[in-house]
């Protein structure tokens, strides 16, 4: 019985390190549905990081606030069918479901239909997120490719590296820098 419930222990505790991050559904944050999904062709070959430039949030209702303004922010004044991003990632150490691992996103120019766009949620230019936001996304990066909408031989971006713009943010972009499969230049 004992050994019973270490094995049951040990294993829940793998997949929790080797599985997927703790995923908010659009349920639980409150989104409103989509205008209109455009399918992502899977597995895509780059994963690109970008960061909100907003307020931070270190909980699942902060960070679910944030994540509904954002939404509304990119339907009602930029006009786009849906919340921009793939997924958002929150100091409180959850992923928050945008438009997902199987929906094109609006989060880059003329790369969103070959990548998954995932945002840290906050300014990152001069500090770096948390441990908790970066474990999430490095799990999920690991997530996704488990899953197979990933490729396995993907590369990391940071969103600088395909458009001229500031983001994710000089401290953001010093960490994944050095991450696995991290290519800066096309
Ligand atoms: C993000 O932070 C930087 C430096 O702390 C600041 O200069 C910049 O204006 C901020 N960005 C936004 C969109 O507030
Ligand atoms: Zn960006």
């Amino acid at each position: 019985m004992l050994l019973l419930t270490r094995v049951v222990l040990l294993s829940a505790l793998c997949a929790a390190a080797l599985g997927c991050p703790r995923i908010i559904s659009r349920r639980q944050w409150g989104a409103r549905p989509p205008r209109n999904r455009v399918p992502l062709r899977t597995p895509v070959p780059y994963v690109i990081i970008h960061h909100t430039a907003g307020n931070p949030c270190t909980s699942q209702a902060s960070c679910s606030r944030q994540v509904r303004g954002i939404q509304n922010y990119h339907m009602d004044t930029q006009r786009w069918p849906d919340i921009g991003y793939n997924f958002l990632i929150g100091e409180d150490g959850n992923v928050y479901e945008g438009r997902g691992w199987s929906t094109v996103g609006a989060h880059v120019m003329y790369w969103s239909a070959k990548s998954l766009g995932f945002s840290f949620l906050g300014n990152f230019s001069s500090r770096a997120p948390n441990a908790a936001a970066l474990n999430a996304a490095k799990s999920l990066i690991q997530c996704v490719v488990s899953k197979g909408f990933l490729s396995r031989s993907y590369f990391l971006k940071g969103h600088r590296n395909v458009n001229p713009t500031d983001c994710p943010g000089n401290a953001l972009y010093k960490v994944i820098s050095r991450w696995p499969r991290f290519k800066g230049k096309p």
